[in-house]
């Protein structure tokens, strides 16, 4: 067997995965979804699914990955396998692999777009002197929503270039593996974050009121804009699917990302701090930097515009409303610049743990080296992220995988890890597998959390979820050629991913790879 891969620090592992966490689902959709989600009111359903869901179930990634890490492997249908005891359970797996890969070919777009509004600040090509023109028209036509292929033209050709290097980047960091690679650029990233973050936060703070004749535009307003609370909203089960799949896809949780970059632990490095510092980092971000800067800026100059349905879309807030407010804002320029800036590198540190699992499974399961596992995931990732810029028009491609996997799928593979924490591995070995290392003590009602309340949890908003969304969403695939494709896009890359995982599970059994775990229960 190959010698594997560890972390270096266990700063250096909590920051890589909070690295995972904090991305464009902090800084543009949590903003988006308290504002349309009864502002303050919004945290009472957040907090309740951060402490059933994401807590709990982050405990359990992190505690599984090490299980598995520490038995020699590190993606999840390897890791499903030796909690099951059974090298079938890698099937199951292989949704662990679709998940990343698939939410990288888009994320890896939306990264671009990062890039590209960063240098159109740099060169000014953004600011009003340079006349944009409407920035609702320009965000339209730069993520070309008119017609699929006009991202293809020569006129775009930039924006391909663009794409190119923030794909160069992200193969870069993870073709010098975990701890050079991942591990080194999170430790500069996140403190980089961290102060862009709080420098922007620091300027909308100190706005005042910039229209004396409009004196209700100010901070306090803007604060209140994001944050008043409606409590009517409570009672809508939409809500409460808001806010657990705003806790999944902040936290990274439910994507098989987390259980990939465990298994790189060692047996006795801690899980159960680590676990919770990474989460409480994501929540410093999420609602203390994220949940303070981009509707009270936008409201502060643009008024109860800025809370309008219209603009609060995770995307219309970061790329219309904000330029716009940079427009008007002294030293908007370099404000313009740092903002995106700071998106694209927390999009960064998040799109390479959406690759790692995929990397490992390749050198693991088809005993590739890296540099041949890296080039087939960039070809493939590639094909993926060019379907999503082709089928640009009504971003259609995008939504479509964002809708199928960033949400329905990852409510399934949240609920297998959730009964293969609480029912195949057993709370009693979890449990034990928790605190080995660990700092601290976690209480013992979490593991019948992990047990009951969790899976329960989880099956009620599904059902609820496929109570609102099924009929409708399911309707306007027959209606939309793209949404059709796009699916069967997924399902190709869902059918190549499980003849990789059948093929690696006969190499593994060939190679004797599970025979140990049988002796292992013995000793149990
Ligand atoms: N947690 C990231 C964010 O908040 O932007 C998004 C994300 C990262 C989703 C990693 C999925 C994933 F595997």
């Amino acid at each position: 067997m190959r010698k594997s891969e560890n972390w270096g620090t266990r700063i250096g592992v909590i920051l890589a995965v909070a690295g995972s966490a904090v991305g464009l689902g902090n800084f543009l959709r949590f903003p988006g979804q308290v504002a349309q989600n009864g502002g303050g009111a919004f945290m009472i359903p957040y907090f309740i699914a951060l402490l059933v869901l994401g807590i709990p179930l982050c405990w359990a990634e992190w505690t599984m990955g090490r299980y598995g890490g520490v038995r020699g492997f590190h993606s999840s249908p390897g890791i499903f396998s030796v909690i099951c005891k059974t090298p079938k359970a890698r099937y199951l797996g292989t949704i662990g692999l679709l998940i990343p890969l698939i939410i990288y070919m888009y994320y890896v777009v939306i990264e671009a777009w990062c890039l590209g509004y960063a240098i159109s600040y740099l060169d000014g090509s953004l600011m009003p002197e340079n006349n944009p023109g409407d920035y609702k028209v320009f965000f339209a036509n730069f993520k070309g929503v008119n017609s699929d292929g006009s991202l293809l033209t020569a006129e775009h050709s930039w924006f391909l270039g663009v794409l190119f290097i923030t794909f160069g980047l992200n193969f870069f960091f993870l073709y010098r593996g975990v701890t050079k690679g991942i591990e080194a650029f999170c430790r500069i990233a996140m403190p980089i974050m961290a102060v862009l973050a709080i420098i922007v936060l620091i300027r909308v703070l100190t706005l005042g009121t910039p229209d004396p004749t409009k004196p209700d535009q100010n901070v306090i307003g803007g604060l209140g804009a994001m944050w008043n609370p409606d409590f009517k909203k409570l009672s809508d089960p939409k809500t409460w699917l808001a806010a657990s799949g705003q806790i999944f896809f902040s936290l990274s949780v439910g994507f098989g990302v987390i259980i990939n970059y465990a298994s790189y632990l060692r047996k006795k490095d801690d899980v159960a701090l680590s676990g919770l510092t990474a989460t409480s980092m994501n929540e410093f971000f999420e609602v203390c930097l994220g949940g303070l800067i981009t509707i009270p800026a936008a409201f502060i100059f643009l008024g109860a515009v800025a809370t309008d349905p219209n603009h609060v879309g995770t995307f219309d807030l970061g790329f219309i409303a904000l330029p716009e407010v940079f427009a008007r804002m002294p030293l908007g320029q370099l404000f313009g610049f740092l903002w995106f800036f700071m998106l694209f590198i927390a999009a960064i540190t998040s799109s390479l743990s959406m690759l790692q699992p995929v990397i490992a499974f390749f050198e693991e399961g088809l005993g590739l080296k890296r540099h041949a596992s890296a080039a087939i995931l960039g070809l493939i990732s590639m094909m993926g992220a060019g379907f999503v810029v082709y089928f640009s028009k009504g971003t259609m491609a995008l939504n479509t995988m964002d809708f199928w996997i960033g949400t329905v799928a990852l409510f399934i593979l949240a609920f297998i890890q959730a009964v293969l924490y609480g029912w195949i591995l057993g709370t009693e070995k979890g449990e034990k597998e928790l605190h080995e290392g660990s700092h601290i003590r976690i209480p013992h009602f979490v593991q019948f959390m992990l047990k009951y309340v969790t899976p329960v949890f989880l099956i009620v908003i599904f059902v609820m979820f496929c109570r609102d969304n099924a009929v409708e969403s399911i309707a306007s695939i027959q209606d939309e050629p793209v949404a059709k494709m796009s699916i069967m896009f997924i399902c190709m890359i869902f059918g190549f991913l499980l003849l990789m995982v059948h093929i690696a599970g006969i190499r593994w059994e060939k190679e004797g790879r599970f025979d140990h775990l049988l002796e292992e229960e013995d000793d149990d």
